[in-house]
């Protein structure tokens, strides 16, 4: 279980903010809260300015009076602790609150997520506040777990910010030259003499523009002291929280693959990961996947809680579509499948002002129960009751992990060259979707992670070694494992300094190969390989190598570097080390990995058509099957198996067909024969 011991059912709401709306629709709320079959709500999200009007006083009376009648109506509760906005008066008595931009513009007091997170302003108060919502609520039962401050995000550029950053990199370099030497400083005569020389690195100084500094090393560690310090924003509240309440878990909403935080680094201070899934209109389903894998990954497999989603639209996209009918159902049940323990939305009710005024709701503005999308978030909540506690803490039975770490993310794209075409989980996703197509689960997992556990470990774009992750995926390899990497991988340590000595540097040996050059090729230009005797094409990046034992699995087809490999194998040990010399398409990738996967016996949970994503999670020993229709047709999937399905009562033979209309869903318990 991620919540406490008696949460033994999918929670099910999501985001309740009465604050914006009258007395005269709190019943009605209530009523329709029931009549969607939800049993839990989020408070409390953004009420500084309510919890505390001036600086001295605190006033829970409307918070208290919700959380009566969330009470008595049977829900359990989300507890937010209000730090993700400051109040205005704050903004304008103790102007280091608010955050200074990375053009060096200071803000005033406007929107969220808006706080410096070095102010000492901002953490007098938001500790002030955290604990007296503790003290308040210590003894609510209704409480299941604490969310602090939301989605945490951004980066601030201030003064105190700089001068916390000179602390932090004291921290870890001890001394000028440790700092001198890891920047590289003698480059442009950027010698530092005097710690306070340092300044934070935007645009006003090494940045021309967000991606693009003249200083990788110093970008690199000021996106780290980032993360940290809204980490540390983070761990002050968790601290008190836990204090008062040390049995409720806590944690914080994340947001997928979101670039500036290591969410790597803060989980292991999160009792249980959750966050907020909003895909893109043209997301694909191996998109979506990959997010959920993410946040799974982030604890070692351990299931997270989806906190928010929109039952419909979301307000922020250029076009906000609808989705579809079904399809909120399905993109819920595809959390399920990848370790969504809870099934939240944002929001309860729409606001009646301001800018989410117009994303979707459980409740409309018209008020009442006769929408769509009423209709559809009812049927789900009975369905969701009907399984109980039945799909709660199954784990991902995965036998391919996929490295993927935020330092190398920021790295890889800061970096001047070779391509700026170069987007990192774009890389990973053309992996990732190549064992989404075949319904192979796949781990996410972090540079320290266990590698021994795995088949197979997939790292794209290793770009940045870490010290020791040579030594450990050497070993796994020698110990029977399997490796594959590609292109600009290798070539720097963790301070973005090159390993020389030949690229791909610390991976050379494992790798058997050299690479002596890499062409950067223009968007509309390809070379081409043959593999399996089809030919696919070469895009973006190729490596000019040279083999140091590893076998060439094919060779370049054009250019001055026909004939030079592209695709290479290395037997290690008892394993091998793979190097994809390029990027290429989707079908070579498909191709591709089903090979590898083949030779490794390592298996699909199920063979489904096209569209159809077949997903597994297993608890004692028993293991529940998501078939989800993504695609516009009718499917039908063949079982192998005996089993029944969760959802609808019916019981299949071996042998029997599964059909799902489109955007159809099915969740199968396997029968023992
Ligand atoms: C985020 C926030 C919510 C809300 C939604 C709208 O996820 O956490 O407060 O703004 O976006 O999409
Ligand atoms: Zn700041």
């Amino acid at each position: 279980m991620i919540m406490t011991p008696e949460v033994n059912r999918i929670l099910y709401g999501g985001d309740y903010n009465p604050e914006q709306w009258s007395a005269t629709e709190w019943s009605e709320d209530m009523r329709l809260l029931g009549e969607a079959g939800m049993n839990m709500v989020t408070l409390n999200v953004f009420n500084w300015a309510m919890l505390q009007p001036d600086e001295v006083t605190y006033n829970f009376e409307a918070l208290d009076e919700t959380v009566r009648r969330v009470k008595e109506n049977g829900l359990s509760v989300c507890m937010a602790t209000s730090t993700g906005a400051h109040p205005a008066w704050m903004a304008r008595k103790y102007p280091d609150v608010l955050r200074t931009e990375f053009n060096g513009m200071k803000r005033k007091f406007g929107g969220r997520h808006n706080s410096c997170p070095n102010s000492p302003s901002f953490r007098q108060f938001a500790t002030g506040l955290v604990e007296q919502i503790a003290e308040h609520y210590r003894n609510e039962e209704s409480i299941v777990a604490w969310h602090v401050s939301n989605e945490y995000g951004g980066t601030c550029y201030c003064e105190n910010c700089e001068k916390a950053f000179r602390i932090w990199l004291r921290y870890k370099y001890s001394t000028l030259d440790e700092l001198n030497h890891a920047w590289n400083t003698p480059f442009w005569g950027h010698t530092i003499h005097d710690w306070d020389d340092i300044v934070a690195p935007n645009l006003l100084s090494e940045h021309f523009a967000d991606n693009y500094t003249m200083q990788q090393s110093i970008s690199l560690d000021y996106a780290r002291f980032n993360s940290d310090s809204m980490l540390e924003n983070y761990r002050m509240e968790y601290e008190i929280l836990k204090r008062y309440m040390p049995d409720i878990p806590v944690t914080t909403n994340m947001m997928g693959l979101y670039k500036p935080l290591d969410y790597k680094a803060w989980a292991p201070y999160l009792d249980f990961i959750s966050w907020d899934n909003y895909p893109q209109n043209d997301d694909s389903p191996a998109r979506i996947a990959l997010n959920h894998d993410m946040m799974r990954g982030l604890k070692g497999g351990m299931p997270f809680a989806l906190m928010e989603q929109t039952p419909s639209v979301s307000n922020w996209l250029p076009q906000c579509s609808l989705k579809r009918p079904g399809v909120m159902r399905l993109w819920s049940y595809q959390a399920m499948a990848h370790g969504a323990d809870t099934i939240q939305f944002f929001q309860i009710r729409r606001s009646p002002g301001s800018c989410e005024k117009y994303h979707g709701a459980v409740i409309d503005h018209v008020g009442h129960e006769n929408t769509r999308v009423f209709r559809e978030c009812a049927a789900l909540g009975k369905e969701l009751s009907g399984l109980k506690d039945r799909t709660l803490g199954g784990r991902t039975p995965a036998k391919v992990g996929i490295l993927f770490d935020w330092n190398n993310w920021w790295a890889i794209e800061y970096s001047a060259g070779p391509t700026r075409e170069l987007k990192y989980v774009d890389e990973v996703l053309n992996y990732y979707t190549a064992f989404h197509w075949q319904n192979i689960p796949v781990d996410l997992i972090g540079c320290e992670d266990d590698l021994d556990r795995y088949s197979l470990v997939i790292a794209p774009v290793l770009y940045m070694v870490k010290p020791g992750l040579d030594e450990r995926l050497k070993n796994y390899v020698k110990n029977g494992g399997h490796f594959l990497t590609t292109f600009f991988s290798g070539y720097v340590d963790e301070n973005d300094r090159v390993t020389s000595g030949g690229y791909p540097g610390k991976l050379r040996e494992l790798l058997g190969i050299w690479v002596e050059e890499t062409d950067a090729l223009p968007p509309e230009t390809e070379n081409a390989f043959v593999y399996g005797g089809n030919i696919y094409p070469a895009r973006t990046l190729c490596d000019l190598l040279h083999l140091e034992g590893a076998k060439a699995l094919a060779v370049y087809e054009k250019d001055f570097y026909a004939g030079m490999p592209v695709l290479t194998s290395n037997r290690f040990g008892e394993g091998c080390a793979y190097y994809v010399a390029t990027r290429s398409s989707e079908a070579f990738y498909q191709r591709y990995i089903s090979k590898i996967c083949d030779d490794l016996d390592i298996r699909p949970v199920l063979e489904t058509p096209d569209n159809v994503e077949a997903a597994c999670r297993e608890r004692d020993g028993e293991q529940i099957l998501y078939l989800l229709n993504h695609g516009e047709e009718h499917a039908e999937i063949k079982l192998p198996f005996p089993a029944s399905c969760l959802l609808s009562g019916k019981g299949y033979a071996a042998g029997d067909i599964c059909a799902l209309p489109p955007k159809g869903v099915a969740l199968l318990q396997k029968r023992q024969l």
